[in-house]
């Protein structure tokens, strides 16, 4: 019995969250391996609606959840969320929950120049959530982090304060942005070492343990393969790799343990930040996938692009992403349309293109090409089995399995945990 990777395969907000948490009832573990509190993943349950940034979404159904080294982690947002979440019900405490020890944490600092860069930035701004992930990253590879067990070593704060400030406050003055102290940094980070520090261990052992005793792990993505540092819209996407190899390093295990990758996609696609979205829609379509989906960023609050879905763009995060099957999510959000269009391909400049490339110019440029296929009359809202789908609803779904070369081995017809449709358990491979 294999474990399973979750990851995005559009712009993110496909609906892992939900998806993770319907899985989640066949795991042990549940761990997050990169991205940070710029992540929403909401989670209905009943009457309840649970909405976590940092958290395992495993923690909704009492299993242990992991955040891995590949995490960024505002540790005040951290205990802001676990106090909301424990709130509803939900337990959340050292038992519950392991850190690793060596994540990096998001400060202040890195939230304020997050903000500043992006004011000085203006119409070119990426549309960033603020919360300082892109300079907590940075910090990273400079070595210069102060990561989750330092705070049990104030000397070893204190000293890493004085290069990090240097960097950074050099930086704010020079956006014109108000500077911090060393003091108020240090006094911070004091005050809540003590809250943070009983969930931190070496989680790599502890996921070393669980694989030889042959528990089932479960990995939850943030993001989406179009925002990957690396294979996404560059520069418009997020500091991390989201593709299902850093499962692996952002957890401490190897790449063999990470089994079957499932990507998710949305029947149609939609985006948050700025950037090139080639399916994207300005009429009135796009305004009622907006609505009919309640298209509102669960972090932002912004109203998300909405477009048509984007068979090539999710071919090249099967592939790139390591996907092996997908769940499409939101099918019920397309109930009623009369035509639909599916994006095979791009023109860029008068040349046909199977895929993306990687030029900023050429990705704005990239028209779509589109095949139409018709609409259902009838509704997709909660079902639960293949049977109670109308046919060309099954139509539109197979066509995507052949477009983007994976089976779609999922189906989710509404926020609701069980309305969905199993075609293959992918914790079977
Ligand atoms: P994530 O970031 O990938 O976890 O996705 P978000 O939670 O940010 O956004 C997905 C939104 O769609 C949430 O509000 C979910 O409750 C909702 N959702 C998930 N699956 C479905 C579905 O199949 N149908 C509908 N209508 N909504 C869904
Ligand atoms: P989930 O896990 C959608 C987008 C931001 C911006 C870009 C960079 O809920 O799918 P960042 O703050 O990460 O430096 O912003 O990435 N972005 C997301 N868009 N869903 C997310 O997470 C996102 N996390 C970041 O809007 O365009
Ligand atoms: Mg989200």
């Amino acid at each position: 019995m294999g474990n399973v990777a979750v990851i995005g395969a559009q712009w993110g907000d496909e609906g892992k969250g939900k998806v993770v948490d319907w899985l989640a009832s066949r795991a042990d573990i549940v761990v997050r391996f990169q991205g940070g509190h710029n992540a929403g993943h909401t989670l209905v349950v009943g009457n309840e609606t649970y909405k976590l940034s940092l958290l395992p979404s495993g923690l909704v159904r009492g299993k242990l959840g992991i955040i891995g080294n590949g995490v960024v982690i505002d540790p005040e947002a951290l205990l802001a969320e676990i106090e909301r979440v424990r709130a509803q019900g939900l337990r959340v405490d050292p038992e519950t929950l392991r850190i690793a020890e060596n994540a990096v944490l998001i400060l202040p600092v890195h939230s304020a120049l997050d903000r500043a860069r992006e004011d000085a930035r203006g119409d070119r701004r990426i549309g960033t959530t603020g919360r300082g992930i892109g300079p907590a990253y940075e910090d990273k590879v400079a070595r210069r982090a102060i990561r989750i067990c330092d705070l049990a070593e104030p000397e070893t704060i204190a000293d890493k304060l004085d290069e990090l400030l240097l960097h950074h406050n050099t930086l704010l003055r020079g956006l014109g942005a108000a500077t911090f102290s060393k003091q108020e940094l240090y006094d911070r980070l004091l005050a809540i070492a003590p809250k943070i520090l009983p969930f931190a261990e070496p989680v790599w052992e502890r996921l070393d343990e669980a694989r030889r005793a042959g528990k089932r792990i479960l990995f939850e993505g943030a993001q989406a393969v179009m925002l990957d540092v690396d294979h996404g819209t560059y520069p418009f996407v997020t500091s991390s790799n989201t593709v299902a190899a850093t499962a692996a390093s952002g957890s401490g295990t190897g790449p063999s343990s990470i089994g079957t990758v499932l990507g998710i996609a949305k029947a149609y696609t939609t985006r948050v930040g700025a950037g090139p979205f080639p399916t994207e829609l300005h009429d009135d379509i796009g305004k009622q996938l907006g609505e009919r989906g309640h298209e509102f960023g669960t972090v932002t609050g912004r109203r998300r692009r909405c477009g048509w879905f984007n068979a090539a763009m999710v071919r090249q995060a099967v592939k790139v992403g390591g996907i092996h099957g997908l769940a499409l999510t939101k099918l019920d959000v397309l109930d009623g349309f009369p035509e639909l269009h599916i994006c095979t391909g791009y023109m860029i400049d008068g040349k046909a293109f199977r895929h993306l490339p990687a030029g900023q110019a050429a990705q704005a440029a990239a028209q779509p090409v589109y095949e139409v296929m018709e609409g259902w009359q009838g509704s997709c809202r909660g079902a639960r089995s293949w049977a109670a789908l109308p046919a060309q609803a099954i139509k539109y779904v197979r066509r995507i399995e052949e477009l983007v070369e994976a089976p779609v081995t999922l189906v989710s017809t509404s926020p609701e945990r069980d309305d969905t449709i199993l075609v293959r358990d992918p914790f079977e491979g």
